[in-house]
């Protein structure tokens, strides 16, 4: 650990180039054929490294304090970067993508949506959803788990943020809401699929083609922000109709239109489209592909999974799991940060620099690009022996120096996710829900591989799943 924290005080010193760059491409023909593989390598020869990505430089941060500190302590001297401003010219400007003061203000005002009194209103619905989504495994299945979470995921975070309880009103019936989650269900699937894609290679001239694709892209993109703009519109008219005050029904939208900053004044539509198109970006690919990774995992070590299973009954004896309870689930809260160091669905995450920086004694110019190299952070050996083993019981008592410098599957410092507990109480009770009622199996002879793109997941999981 020496090594790294070594790096922020030392002097001025050349970068390692990372030989092996194409011309005009640079290393970017290896980051999109062989992402992970790529990191794993290149993490043990500097803390600082330097790729080309195309004709421009990236500097690529392995070690754990220079880490921290673009992240943390030096982060106004950065910027999201260039994948950012395409994002934002796709789903608006919210949380994820703002700077500065915006971002600030933004934080205060999402911040109560996302505490822990309200997250854990949230688990009802969590609970309900993988409930009914599940209904038709009933009769045992064999289907890709990948997409069955995706789905899962999204309708979760939909209904969470359309409101916790049916409600009768101006903001329309259930039915509406389902009818509602259907749509955006069917929209973001396009736009999350095509949205990765358009912010890694950013060429106007293959995004304006009139290919099938881009036309259903572009489509699916007006159909979601135009969902958006009407949920917006509902809740507001009915906020309104209780004159300005309290949160509704509790739900994330909500409890957004209720926030208001000092001065008294709250988010405007427009903004409130864009945080809800954050949150639906944002959160859903992240935790679809950590439970299609959870899955994978125990559908392979079936002594693991009975052992999860067991605990489950143990705890809630057959009934719907309850926030409270997941405290009392420390194997699957073990299993589940295994799985979160092994394969982080933030795997590679990008800034710009604002201004000339120093980055581990490394001098990097303004404008650069700054990879940090979550994946190869998470299995460094110094921290984790035998880093690529999946061992749950790692995190018994794990070391907080480790958990400090070497676990940041959320992210650290001012953008930290703030769905961090909205993402751990729908993973344990997503998970809790499928453990006491099925058990799952993968197919024989099926091969799983990692796809590192906007996020980082197992792709298909061909897997059979058994009622219990
Ligand atoms: C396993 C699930 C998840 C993982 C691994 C994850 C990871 C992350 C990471 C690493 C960041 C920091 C990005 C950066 O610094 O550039 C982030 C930001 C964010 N996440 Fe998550 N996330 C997950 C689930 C969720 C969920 C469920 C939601 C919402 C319901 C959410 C909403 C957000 C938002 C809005 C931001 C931007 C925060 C800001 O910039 O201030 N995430 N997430």
């Amino acid at each position: 650990m020496s090594r790294l924290t070594d790096t922020l005080g030392s002097p001025s010193r050349p970068p390692v180039r990372i030989p092996g760059a194409w011309p005009l491409l640079g290393h970017a023909g290896t980051l999109l054929r062989d992402p992970l593989g790529l990191l794993e390598r290149v993490y043990r020869l500097g803390d600082v490294v330097v790729l080309r990505l195309g004709p421009k430089p990236a500097y690529l941060v392995n070690a754990s304090e220079p880490f921290r500190w673009v992240l943390g302590g030096g982060a106004p001297n950065f910027d999201k970067g260039f994948q950012i401003d395409k994002l934002r010219d796709l789903i608006g400007d919210g949380i994820g993508t703002s700077g500065g003061a915006k971002h600030r203000r933004q934080r205060r005002l999402m911040r109560p949506a996302f505490d822990h009194a309200h997250v854990e209103r949230y688990v009802g619905i969590m609970a309900q959803c993988a409930s009914q989504a599940t209904e038709e495994w009933r009769g045992g299945r064999t289907f890709d788990a990948g997409r069955e979470m995706r789905v899962l995921s999204m309708s979760t975070i939909i209904r969470a943020v359309l409101g916790v309880e049916d409600r009768p009103g101006a903001a329309g019936d259930i039915q509406t809401d389902m009818d509602t989650q259907r749509e955006v269900i069917n929209a973001l699937s396009v736009v999350l699929a095509g949205v990765g894609r358009r912010a890694i290679l950013p060429l106007k001239l293959l995004d304006n083609a009139p290919t099938p694709g881009n036309l259903r892209f572009n489509r699916a993109h007006g159909t979601l922000h135009a969902l958006v703009s009407r949920m917006v519109a509902d809740h507001r008219a009915a906020h309104r109709e209780r004159g300005g005050h309290g949160d509704g029904n509790g739900g994330l939208l909500d409890t957004l239109l209720a926030a208001v900053d000092e001065d008294g004044t709250g988010m405007s539509d427009q903004q409130l489209h864009d945080e809800v198109m954050t949150v639906l970006l944002a959160g859903s690919e992240t935790s679809a592909g950590t439970l299609a990774w959870l899955l994978h995992i125990l559908s392979r070590d079936l002594d693991l999974q009975r052992a999860v299973q067991q605990e489950v009954d143990t705890v809630l004896g057959g009934r719907a799991p309850r926030a409270a309870d997941l405290n009392s689930l420390p194997l699957m809260r073990r299993v589940v940060s295994e799985t979160l160091r092994l394969y982080p669905a933030s795997w590679l995450l990008g800034r710009r620099t604002l201004q000339e920086v120093e980055i581990g004694g490394v001098p990097v110019p303004a404008r650069a690009q700054v990879l940090l190299n979550f994946y190869a952070l998470h299995r460094d050996p110094q921290a984790y022996p035998d880093p690529d083993r999946f061992d749950p019981d790692r995190w018994i008592d794990p070391d907080p120096e480790v958990l400090r410098a070497y676990y940041m599957p959320f992210g650290m410092g001012p953008h930290v996710c703030i769905g961090e507990g909205f993402a751990w109480s729908l993973i344990m009770t997503t998970l809790a829900v499928l453990m006491s009622q099925y058990t799952v199996k993968a197919v024989p002879g099926s091969v799983v591989r990692p796809v590192a793109r906007t996020t980082l997941h197992p792709g298909v999981v061909p897997m059979t799943v058994e009622p219990r």
